[in-house]
């Protein structure tokens, strides 16, 4: 059950009058405007003003990483995959980077750039990636962005309060060409990602954008995509004539 110990009394007001130890707790840009009885405690609403959503721009940054200077302007007219770790040096996140860097030709094959985060400075990241070199022999082939003061982190709503509050936890973010935020998936701390699945989903996003179709559960390339359900009657009629293999007149597949 949720402790209710730090619940604001009152209104939206007293959300913009934070203690100095709450302004601390909290990430920049956070206005919280509900007129409503807060429910959650002040730690958990602490949001930046615009977090990412799905079909909007990504938010802007430019940011130091161990291969330089980036902004994400930079990758414009190629994918992105921007993920947090909690932290350098720890053995889930160890276990994921080599997974991530198995899996880079393939999704460069995609015109796809990996791009990683954590809040470690940018010697920590240089430590680490030599030390994953010197015990797994592995090279790490993607920037890793050194983000100490938590900036992109906010901006995109790394930080899960409730999990950590100085760790980002394991957040992916596919960006497009066009700088659009096209699918978001977030993992606590203790699980690893699966990388196939990440691969999976750049597929059937790119498959969506070629064909203008949508893609089933656990599909893979190869498998049949969805005929996007018709909206109207004559729709209907026509998408029964087309030839496309249908279960029933808003469920029709086709091979791509
Ligand atoms: C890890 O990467 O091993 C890890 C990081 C934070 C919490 C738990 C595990």
């Amino acid at each position: 059950m949720r402790s209710t110990s730090r619940r604001p009394k009152r209104g939206p007001e007293i959300l913009l009058r934070r203690s100095p130890a709450e302004k601390e707790e909290s990430m920049p840009n956070h206005v919280e405007s509900t007129t409503e009885e807060p429910s959650q405690t002040l730690t958990e609403i602490a949001q930046p003003a615009s977090l990412p959503r799905l079909g909007m721009a990504a938010p802007a940054f430019e940011a130091v990483t161990t291969h330089g200077k980036i902004r994400l302007e930079d990758y414009k007219g190629g994918w992105v995959v921007l993920f947090s770790h909690p932290a350098d040096f720890t053995p889930v996140c160890t276990s994921e980077f080599l997974a991530f860097a198995a899996i880079a030709p393939e999704l460069r094959e995609r015109g796809v750039e990996l791009l990683g985060l954590s809040i470690d400075s940018p010697s920590s990241h240089i430590a680490w990636v030599r030390n994953i070199k010197e015990k797994f022999g592995i090279d790490i082939p993607f920037p890793i962005i050194a983000d100490s003061n938590k900036e992109v982190a906010s901006r995109y709503g790394m930080v899960m309060p409730g999990e950590s509050k100085t760790e980002t936890s394991r957040c992916v973010f596919v960006i497009d060409p066009a700088g659009i935020v096209r699918a978001m998936i977030y993992y606590p701390l203790t699980t690893g990602r699966n990388t196939d699945e990440i691969i999976r989903l750049i597929d059937a996003l790119q498959t969506t954008d070629k064909h203008g179709v949508a893609t089933p559960a656990n599909w893979k390339p190869g498998d049949k995509v969805i005929v996007p359900p018709p909206g109207t009657m004559e729709e209907v009629e026509a998408r029964l004539k087309a030839g496309f293999e249908c279960t029933d007149w808003y469920f029709c597949k086709k091979s791509v």
